[in-house]
């Protein structure tokens, strides 16, 4: 679905085709103007141009770190001797999180011509589309998407009758949660098990094989046609400068339309919820708000007042925007068991390189499971705000975050469950 917040002000732009009979093939896409863009930069300046208007636009990563992606591009070592390579990462695993389906369904040539446009840029003539082994509809769709653009030679040798040639593989993910981040999407890639690597050295400068390589979100990837058609500015127009765009939202939960939406960044989330979201089911008040997947810090009905949804107001409020995956609770949510459900989520899907998070995701789901049948203690509640510590090494959220973990899935352990436990003690108290 999608929407918009002010009609008058803002029109839909990675969804603006997605209701159009056959709006994955290429005809109806490049009858709307696409791959006008594609055209547009291999005429042009070349592919620095090209990285400095979409630096220029303050575009950022739309995969949950906001990474600003221009900058990205820039870390790229131009005289590297090695190939470089482009991923769109479409494995799409946070839960609450199904807004990269969407334009994987609906919209492939847009994700497509966004990574054409992205491999350009950073010089790249490989590029890979890493997609959730469970999309397999959605694999079917990019199949024939990659398909017609090779046989409108948009892809392969010469593209559009210039020097430029590019080639797109997709690869087919087995459904582990952990191959989303980046590093351990390389891995997988490369054949091996998904293990986040340790950085530094960033992906930038030695990624896949350890060549430089570039990961990028479906929905970022899906942002560039128009900011190289409409121009930096344009983009920056929408919504707070720092962090601007159209961006998709996720709304699921307790709410009466779920769905994905579109809207300006910075949309108010009482918009999102009430007027998108149709209100809360069955006309319960709201008790909780997870705006950015599982991996954000829960906020309260009160907390969520005057909240816009962009990276910085939510920074502000301690959380993350993270996937964009809004969850909504109402009322009769039982916060201890909604705690433990995502705490199981963390322990089913860690992988198990490090210590802490490998056992302190189980310990989290043995105390939450002793809360919620109503055997723990008070000194329980400490347990888990340490344990939390130990992931995550978070001993006072309004301080950020210093992971102690390999990658940031500790961090996204321990945001969630420290705030659950932080922000509704009562209910928590009340089991013991
Ligand atoms: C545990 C974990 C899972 C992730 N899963 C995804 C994912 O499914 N899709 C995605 O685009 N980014 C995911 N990310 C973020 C990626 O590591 C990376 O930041 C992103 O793909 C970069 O693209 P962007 O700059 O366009 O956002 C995940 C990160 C972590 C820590
Ligand atoms: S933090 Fe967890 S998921 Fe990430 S590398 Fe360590 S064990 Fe694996």
């Amino acid at each position: 679905m999608t929407g918009h917040s002010d009609p008058a002000r803002f029109e839909p732009v990675l969804t603006r085709d997605v209701h159009l009979q056959d709006s994955h093939t290429l005809r109806t896409y490049v009858k709307g103007g696409g791959y006008a863009s594609l055209n547009k930069i291999l005429k042009g300046g070349g592919p620095d141009d090209v990285t400095q208007e979409i630096k220029a636009s303050n575009l950022r990563g739309r995969g949950g770190a906001g990474f600003p992606t221009g900058k990205k591009w820039e870390f790229v070592p131009k005289d590297s001797p090695k190939p470089k390579y482009l991923i769109c990462n479409a494995d799409e695993s946070e839960p609450g999180t199904f807004k990269d389906r969407l334009i994987m369904n609906k919209a492939p040539h847009r994700m497509l011509e966004g990574m054409i446009i992205a491999s350009y840029a950073i010089d790249c003539h490989k590029a890979f589309i890493y997609i959730r082994g469970e999309f397999y509809k959605e694999y079917k769709i990019l199949e024939g998407a990659v398909g017609e653009a090779y046989e409108a030679n948009l892809l392969g040798e010469n593209i559009s009758g210039s020097d430029y040639h590019l080639d797109v593989v997709i690869h087919r993910g087995a459904g582990a949660y952990i191959c989303g981040e980046e590093t351990g999407l390389l891995e997988s890639l490369e054949g091996k098990r998904g293990w986040p690597r340790i950085r530094p050295p960033f992906p930038a400068v030695a990624g896949y094989l350890a060549c430089p390589t570039v990961v990028q979100n479906v929905e970022t990837l899906a942002c560039l046609p128009d900011i190289i058609d409409r121009g930096s500015g344009w983009f920056k127009s929408i919504g707070p400068e720092q962090g601007p765009g159209p961006k998709l939202f996720c709304l699921s939960g307790s709410v009466n339309n779920p769905g994905v939406y579109e809207a300006p960044m910075g949309v108010p989330l009482s918009e999102l919820i009430y007027d998108f979201g149709g209100g809360i089911d069955g006309g319960k008040a709201l008790k909780a708000v997870l705006p950015g997947g599982v991996s954000s810090a829960v906020l309260t009905a009160e907390g969520i007042e005057g909240l816009n949804m962009d990276f910085e107001s939510l920074a502000a409020r301690h959380t993350i925007l993270g996937s964009a995956g809004i969850i909504v609770m109402d009322e009769s949510v039982n916060m201890v068991n909604a705690c433990l459900n995502l705490a199981r989520f963390f322990a089913q899907e860690s992988c198990g390189q490090c210590t802490p998070c490998r056992e302190g995701t189980v310990w989290l789901v043995q105390i939450l499971t002793r809360l919620f049948r109503g055997n723990a203690q008070r000194k329980d509640i400490d347990l888990i705000l340490d344990v939390t510590e130990n992931i995550g090494g978070l001993s006072d959220l309004s301080q950020g975050s210093y992971g102690k973990t390999l990658c940031p899935f500790g961090e996204a352990v321990a945001w969630p469950v420290r705030s659950f436990v932080e922000k509704f003690q009562d209910e928590f108290a009340a089991t013991f």
